[in-house]
């Protein structure tokens, strides 16, 4: 048995307001401590985008009342809400800054558009910015710039990682995390899923349908760079990004993996495969997000891992409601049977524990 402290998520798509048939802060709290997570950091592009007072209310009001682990809210950076962020920079995770173009409304094309962001938002709280590419660049630039700490989002590209090695070597306030889904899967790497056959032929392995995902599933090169700039990743955060698998196998499948659940089994099983030490999971899904965000201690936390635990991974034990996981029938080693919240058995032998509301506001 191994104990491990209660892990943090920084990048965690909740769903509500809005989009609930996807997933709530109900079922996607119970998703994190079957994961092993005791805090997650929920996303702002929800419908409506939480980009002001009253959509971040409507989002916590949510959460008080049905979550089950302990959380926190990004507030969106908006074409026209500059002025306004800041004054709820104090209760969110952070700024959460949409530079390229993925789910949902929040995105900022113009860089005349970064600019009150950077200037305005207060520096001792975190910006976390979807920048892939160029983007990327432009973002570490304005880093630089404003000489402001930024967060980069799931990186997957070598020449992402590269670059934001090269930063931090010359100061340059900048940390990243990296996701499962663009550590084990590369294009094609998807199992292909059932392709209804109106659609055949227009599908390429690997894109469209269960594959879409933002940033793309990228190639063996940029996954095997991944791997060997582990020392540059900062965290591990699951993106959980959950659709329903209707939504999925239809025509204009949206982009995004559930993946809570599935986020700690594959590591502790490339820690068996001698690929990871636990050592770094309890860095980039611990230490660092807790430094990075600013996050409170949770007295009495932890969680317990069965690390010899073999089994296949089945979107029938999940507690998400999206009912699909891109890791279908893979066998993983480690499960997680026991968490422990602020001294309470919050998840033990399957079963979530904690009640609805049980979870609370890490920036209150
Ligand atoms: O694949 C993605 N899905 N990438 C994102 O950036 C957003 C996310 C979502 O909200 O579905
Ligand atoms: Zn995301």
């Amino acid at each position: 048995m191994l104990k491990l402290p209660g892990l943090i998520d920084p990048h965690v798509h909740v769903r509500e307001p809005g989009q609930i048939h996807k997933e709530d802060w109900d079922t996607a709290t119970q998703a994190a401590l079957a994961g092993g997570f005791t805090m997650i950091l929920a996303m702002p592009n929800t419908k409506p985008p939480i980009f002001d007072n009253s959509t971040f209310d409507a989002a916590i009001s949510a959460a008080r009342e049905k979550a089950h682990c302990d959380y926190a809210q990004f507030v969106g950076a908006g074409p026209d809400n500059a002025e306004i962020a800041p004054s709820l920079a104090h209760k969110a995770a952070g700024l959460k800054m949409y530079l390229d173009s993925t789910f949902g409304e929040l995105r900022l094309d113009d860089m005349t558009l970064w600019m009150p962001h950077f200037e305005k938002y207060p520096k001792q709280y975190p910006i976390v910015v979807h920048a892939e590419s160029r983007s990327m660049a432009a973002a570490i630039l304005f880093a630089a710039i404003y000489d402001r700490p930024i967060h980069i989002a799931h990186v997957s590209l070598k020449e992402e990682i590269l670059l934001i090695k090269a930063a931090k070597e010359r100061g340059i306030k900048v940390t990243c995390e990296v996701c499962p889904h663009h550590l084990f899967l590369s294009e094609g790497g998807i199992p292909l899923s059932p392709t209804p056959s109106s659609l055949q032929g227009i599908r390429e392995k690997g894109k469209g349908g269960r594959s879409e995902v933002r940033p793309r599933l990228a190639a063996q090169e940029d996954v095997d760079a991944l791997w060997q700039n582990l020392d540059v990743i900062d965290c591990f955060a699951t993106d959980h990004a959950p659709h329903t698998l209707e939504e999925k196998d239809s025509e204009t499948p949206p982009p995004g993996f559930p993946g809570l659940e599935t986020a700690l089994p594959l590591l502790l099983t490339a820690v068996d495969d001698g690929r990871l030490t636990v050592d770094d999971i309890v860095q980039k899904m611990y230490t660092n997000p807790r430094k990075i965000f600013h996050l409170p201690d949770q007295p009495e936390t932890w969680i317990e891992v069965d690390e010899n635990a073999e089994y296949e991974i089945k979107a029938e034990n999940q507690f998400t409601r999206c009912g699909w996981t891109p890791f279908e029938g893979w066998k993983v080693k480690g499960r997680v049977i026991r968490v422990v919240l602020r001294g309470r058995d919050a998840f033990k032998d399957g079963k979530v524990l904690a009640e609805k509301g049980f979870g609370k506001n890490v920036r209150e």
